[in-house]
């Protein structure tokens, strides 16, 4: 894919992807569906308070979050397009149990319809996340496409309804970005292969858990706060947007890294985020865009889930910034060898 031309439609994209693999012609096929839900979205949310109260409060997800009225119609929205893609089954944030499809179909689906609900109805960037899987559910095993190691994603992408509206994908073959031409109602090529650069700066965090947080990421982040005087030697400066997708996005256009760790809240020992449709789908993009992702300890795409809302901590982006996360939890940095200490001499005091 990333040989075609910088402004190519995604549907001459997938065909040619399909023409050099014609294994892909059924993935092609749940992407466009995919992007074609996603317009739909786009449109909603390009309207703002035109197209009504989009953070209306409805019922409880799975998770025991309200509903908002985008959370409803994004996983409508979805849902709805998947069923006309050869999908057996999906697993959305929005539904608390598997949705069958259409049984027999080859692939299977995990989505977040909407994610940064937060940032719903206050005009800010949200997004969607999908997970591409190859069906692999028995009646003896009916969470079977949902249980295999991220590995097994044919592809992954996501879309983020920022200020433009912009499609994340990867087959497999590197990773790329596409537009949404507003005008035709198509997404085009403007980011033919995306590389994460190795070495950072920014880092990204939701600092006001900082007391919960597990001891490594304190460490690592009162080293960040100490900057070029501290032992990671270098000045940070810090985004948190509130919504995953445009934290992803902002980190695979200019690097940086993510992290949302486990904490010790009720609920929070696996930090927030789902493995399926959040943590896995990203993992898959940000490795094919040369940056890293694990949970502090593992690589995220070597984690099977057993449920399909489960949680994983997560830490993502450039390759070196992670490794040296990676560190302070493998208690090998010298950082985290301080952490006896942390609470009389640190800044983030636990
Ligand atoms: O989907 C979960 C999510 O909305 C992510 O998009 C975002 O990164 C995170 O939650 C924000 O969580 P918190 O409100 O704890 O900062
Ligand atoms: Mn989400």
């Amino acid at each position: 894919m990333g040989s075609l031309e910088i402004g190519s439609r995604l549907d001459a994209c997938l065909t040619a992807a399909v023409a050099a693999d014609p294994g892909l012609a059924d993935v092609a096929k749940v992407i466009a569906a995919c992007a074609s839900a996603a317009i739909e979205v786009s449109t909603v949310i390009g309207r703002g308070a035109l197209a009504g109260d989009l953070a209306a409060q409805g019922e409880q997800n799975s998770d025991g979050d309200v509903q908002k009225f985008l959370d409803v119609f994004a996983h409508e929205r979805f849902t709805e397009a998947l069923r006309g893609a050869p999908v057996s089954e999906v697993a959305s944030e929005e539904a608390e149990g598997v949705m069958l499809l259409n049984p027999g179909a080859p692939l299977a689906v995990a989505i977040d319809p909407l994610d940064g609900s937060s940032n719903i109805g206050v005009n800010m960037a949200v997004g969607s996340i999908f997970g591409i899987r190859p069906t692999a559910s028995t009646p003896e095993n009916p969470l079977g496409s949902f249980t295999g190691p991220g590995t097994l994603q044919r592809a992954a992408g996501f879309v983020t309804y920022g200020p433009a509206t912009s499609l994340v994908l990867t087959l497999g073959d590197g990773t790329q970005t596409y537009t949404l031409d507003r005008a035709e109602g198509v997404f085009r090529l403007t980011h033919p292969r995306m590389e994460v650069v190795a070495s950072a700066k920014e880092y990204a965090i939701n600092a006001s858990n900082a007391r919960h947080w597990d001891t490594p990421v304190k460490a690592y982040i009162e080293d960040c706060l100490r900057g070029a005087e501290g032992p990671l030697d270098k000045d940070f400066n810090m985004r948190w947007l509130g919504s995953l997708v445009s934290d992803a996005q902002r980190v695979l256009l200019r690097g940086g890294v993510f992290l949302y760790p486990g904490d010790n809240r009720k609920g929070y020992a696996q930090g927030r985020l789902r493995l399926l449709y959040e943590a896995a789908p990203i993992a898959f993009l940000m490795e094919q865009a040369g940056a890293g992702a694990i949970d502090g300890e593992r690589r995220i795409l070597d984690i099977c889930a057993s449920a399909i809302h489960e949680r994983v901590p997560l830490i993502f982006g450039s390759a070196d910034e992670v490794a040296c996360v990676a560190k302070y939890y493998g208690g090998r940095n010298s950082a985290a060898g301080r952490s006896p200490l942390f609470g009389q001499r640190g800044l983030m005091r636990s």
